[in-house]
């Protein structure tokens, strides 16, 4: 079950039974690993109403009970840590103006709050321990409260990806201009992590092609592939899970994993997947693109997706009103 933020956190961004129920359904129903919902690492990263973090005892201690329900159906549940960025506002942070790379604007409108997104302020590089530190204090809270690991969510133009990007991330120091200088935040944070957590505890999301409400693809995205992947491979990590979103599998993803096997020689684990058929997930396994399939919209819509795929049976779609529900 691949990350999906659902919202139903409460006022502490704490788990609560509802929570803890509806990751143990997907478990008691057979679902091998579950991604959570992206988890916000400190309280000026978040840009959502109502999402979990973990920056404090109490939030982690809220989890314990998911982890171990899950767990107990012999379910791997990791841990989603994230940071929004400029994708926020400051009815979102307690107040403080989001940051990014750079002080530009994230188009559009912040959905949760029907306003603009607010205009950022570059992170001053001194602050940059911050940031790496609170992934850290995130990735122990996540194994104090139980989980089997963390994911980094270095995707869907959240920080990490703010960085990564040439249009967004106008920086002139040494996370900034060359491939090198904005992939040095990713792999500062992924080394710290790694050495908190382990390389079988770890695995980093990236979205070089996706659709987020348009198509979105990283500036000279193969040679930032050359760069970032063997470095994530020489600082020991060895689980990638390359997302598209909601974009076509195959129009985006797959290439993408495809250069990353072939080009940049990634001999690691694979994760990845956008709604693919039984015989697609296979045929991605068998062509030796995809160690683990995930899904996301079909397993938040059927808890009981795995005996729905085992028997052939159709898929219930996600509709809003299903999106909107915790069951
Ligand atoms: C309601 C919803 C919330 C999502 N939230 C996250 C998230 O918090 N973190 C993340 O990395 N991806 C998130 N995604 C993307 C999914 O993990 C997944 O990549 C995407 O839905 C494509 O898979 P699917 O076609 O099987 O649903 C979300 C998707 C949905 C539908």
């Amino acid at each position: 079950m691949s990350a999906m933020t659902r919202g139903f956190a409460n006022q502490n961004h704490e788990c609560t039974e509802a929570m803890c129920e509806y990751y143990s359904r997907r478990a008691r129903n057979d679902v091998g690993l579950i991604l959570t919902e992206g988890i916000i690492i400190e309280p000026s990263g978040d840009g959502y109403n109502n999402v979990p973090h973990l920056s404090n005892d109490e939030q982690a201690l809220s989890w314990k009970p998911t982890t171990k329900a899950v767990q107990h159906f012999g379910t791997k549940i990791f841990a989603q840590l994230w940071h929004c960025g400029r994708i926020s506002h400051q009815d979102f942070t307690g107040g403080l103006q989001p940051v990014s790379s750079s002080a530009i604007r994230a188009e559009g409108t912040n959905r949760q709050n029907n306003k603009a997104f607010a205009i950022p302020r570059s992170l001053d590089a001194s602050e940059i321990p911050k940031i790496i530190n609170a992934f850290v204090n995130a990735a122990h809270l996540a194994l104090t409260a139980g989980f089997n690991g963390v994911e980094l969510h270095f995707g869907h133009g959240y920080l990490i990806d703010q960085f990564f990007d040439a249009r967004i991330n106008k920086r002139t120091d040494q996370y900034g201009g060359s491939v090198e200088n904005r992939c040095r935040l990713a792999l500062e944070i992924t080394t710290a992590v790694l050495s908190v957590v382990g390389p079988e505890k770890l695995m980093v999301r990236i979205s070089p092609s996706r659709y987020m409400g348009e198509i979105y693809e990283w500036d000279n995205k193969y040679q930032m592939l050359a760069f970032l992947i063997p470095a994530l491979d020489n600082i020991g990590l060895r689980i990638l899970d390359i997302s598209c979103a909601n974009a076509n599998f195959y129009e985006t993803a797959q290439p993408i994993i495809q250069e990353i096997r072939e080009i940049c020689h990634w001999e690691h684990v694979v994760i990845g997947g956008a709604s693919l058929t039984l015989d697609d997930a296979k045929n991605e396994i068998c062509a030796g693109r995809l160690d683990l399939v995930t899904w996301g919209r079909a397993i938040l819509a059927n808890p009981d997706f795995v005996q729905r795929m085992q028997e052939n049976a159709e898929l219930l779609e996600m509709t809003p009103e299903i999106r909107n529900r915790l069951f």
